[in-house]
């Protein structure tokens, strides 16, 4: 983003003092050639490149369609859904044969389409599709991030100790997209339950080999046994 602005102002500098320059005109491609530069590193920016023109074609077509309303459907052959239609057509062509170019000489070029092909991480190779599982027991036990892993330790959950942890190394409800809908309720749930037991009772854990049941969710197999204590 940076060398391609540098680029434009590099122009600019050349530019006697004074001289008016259409601002708008000037952002179009250069946000065009970031863009294509992220996505593809290739630069689509050339308004007289085959690229440019489908490009804008396209645009032209979709700012019609927004602001006259009603137009004709599209499926009609009017000269207007023609070129439309050719200019998508030119821009999956170029698209696809970037793709392809890519498949052929798969080098990692930090851009969308290297993300979206296949990937390595570590050394392993990840084909592109591939669904990855992380799993929760193994990253939360991981002494790589936490101090005493197999140990209860609620000091690991400080905001000093969090902010040493990258985000991801505790997700109990997952993350993204899928995020558990029940996150807030379900930690709310915890507190007020617990919140009401301690205020009342005092537990101690017996002493005894906790088996873990891994079925839908991580539950012990055979309960986990507490003496429970009035509090006075
Ligand atoms: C301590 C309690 C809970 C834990 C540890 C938990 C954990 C999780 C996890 C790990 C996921 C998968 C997230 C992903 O795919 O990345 C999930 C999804 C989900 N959870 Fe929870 N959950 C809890 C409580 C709840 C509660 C109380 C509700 C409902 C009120 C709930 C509703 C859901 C739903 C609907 C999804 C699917 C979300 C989606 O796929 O878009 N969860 N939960």
């Amino acid at each position: 983003m940076l060398s391609c602005t540098e680029s434009l102002l590099q122009i600019w500098e050349k530019k006697p003092d004074g001289e008016v320059i259409d601002i708008a005109d000037a952002m179009m491609p250069l946000t065009l050639k970031i863009a294509g530069l992220t996505l593809f590193s290739t630069d689509i920016s050339d308004e007289e490149s085959v690229f440019g023109k489908a490009f804008r074609t396209g645009f032209e077509f979709i700012s019609y369609k927004m602001n006259n309303l009603p137009t004709e459907p599209m499926w009609a052959p009017t000269p207007r859904n023609l070129r439309f239609r050719q200019a998508v057509q030119t821009l999956d062509d170029l698209v696809f044969d970037i793709i392809n170019k890519r498949r052929q000489n798969p080098t990692n070029n930090h851009d969308l389409l290297s993300l979206l092909l296949d990937d390595e991480i570590k050394g392993y190779f990840i084909p592109k599709g591939s669904t990855i599982n992380i799993c929760q027991y193994i990253v939360h036990r991981h002494p790589e991030f936490w101090d005493n892993p197999e140990k209860f330790e609620p000091d690991n959950f400080l905001p000093s100790k969090v902010n040493q942890r990258p985000k991801f190394a505790y997700f109990p409800f997952g993350a993204g997209q899928r995020i558990c809908i029940g996150k807030s309720f379900a930690l709310m749930e915890a507190t007020i339950i617990l919140v009401s037991i301690f205020q009342r009772f005092r537990l101690e854990l017996v002493p005894q080999q906790i088996e873990l049941d891994p079925t839908f969710t991580l539950r012990p197999k055979n309960g986990v046994k507490v003496k429970v204590w009035k509090r006075s």
